[in-house]
């Protein structure tokens, strides 16, 4: 996937909020049932806001696995900036957007016009190195999951990665203990999806794995807490 690429065109999903559709690996970025609802849902509200809240932190360092049009960022900047928390954030991206490309999905819509703003303008440097986006900082590993590596340690971890039947090395057990080695214990992983495998790999690397309330147009989603004593 390059810039301006053919292969990539905004849609419309059922909540009125767009998305990309990638016609090389044949899925959206996002539920076509709504991209901001499922944003919302399973990454900010299941993921930041359970940490904040049962942690009573006022800050936070998140990694996202899959950063694409960086909806999950700015949702996620947009509230830690009203609440006055400290966000750290990393995304790993393969094949990340041009600027062109995020700058007509609307997300503007969702965050204040100041972060909407600085995240575009910072976007192309956020690919070489960490940004100050209104308080908050992100930087963008432009590498594959697998090749990704960091001292850091975060609280939270987005996992937003294509749906297994798409991109199944994703979400095999090496590439799943490769991910959650960058979590803190007592961090929390969240994505829209649950599997058995992912249920059964997430026990075994040392976590307390949850079925949660799916976004709409799914059943379930899964929340999993590392386990304080896990390695
Ligand atoms: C479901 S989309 C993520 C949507 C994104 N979080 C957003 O809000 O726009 C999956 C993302 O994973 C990226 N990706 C695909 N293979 C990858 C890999 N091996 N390592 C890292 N990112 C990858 C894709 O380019 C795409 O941006």
């Amino acid at each position: 996937m390059s810039l301006m690429n053919p292969e990539l065109k905004i849609v419309t999903t059922a909540d009125g909020s767009n998305t990309i559709y990638s016609s090389a690996v044949g899925e959206n970025y996002h539920s076509k049932h709504g991209a901001l609802q499922e944003s919302k849902h399973v990454f900010l509200n299941s993921g930041l806001k359970y940490y904040l809240d049962s942690y009573a932190s006022n800050s936070v360092k998140i990694l996202e696995i899959g950063f694409g049009t960086g909806l999950n960022f700015l949702l996620s900047a947009d509230y830690c900036i009203k609440d006055r928390v400290h966000l750290d954030y990393t995304g790993v991206e393969a094949y990340p957007l041009t600027k062109e490309m995020i700058s007509q999905t609307g997300y503007d819509e969702y965050v204040s016009f100041a972060i909407w703003k600085s995240f575009l303008n910072h976007y192309p440097d956020a690919l070489k190195t960490s940004v100050q986006i209104n308080n908050c900082q992100l930087k963008i590993a432009h590498c594959r999951l697998m090749d990704f590596s960091s001292e850091a340690q975060y609280d939270v971890i987005y996992f937003d990665a294509f749906a297994a039947i798409h991109q199944p090395e994703m979400w095999d057990e090496e590439a799943i203990a490769h991910t959650v080695q960058f979590l803190k214990p007592r961090g929390v992983f969240v994505t829209y999806a649950i599997t058995g495998n992912l249920k059964r790999t997430l026990k075994m690397l040392g976590f307390k794995v949850e079925k949660a309330p799916g976004a709409p147009g799914k059943r379930e989603m899964l929340r999993a807490v590392k386990c304080a004593n896990a390695e």
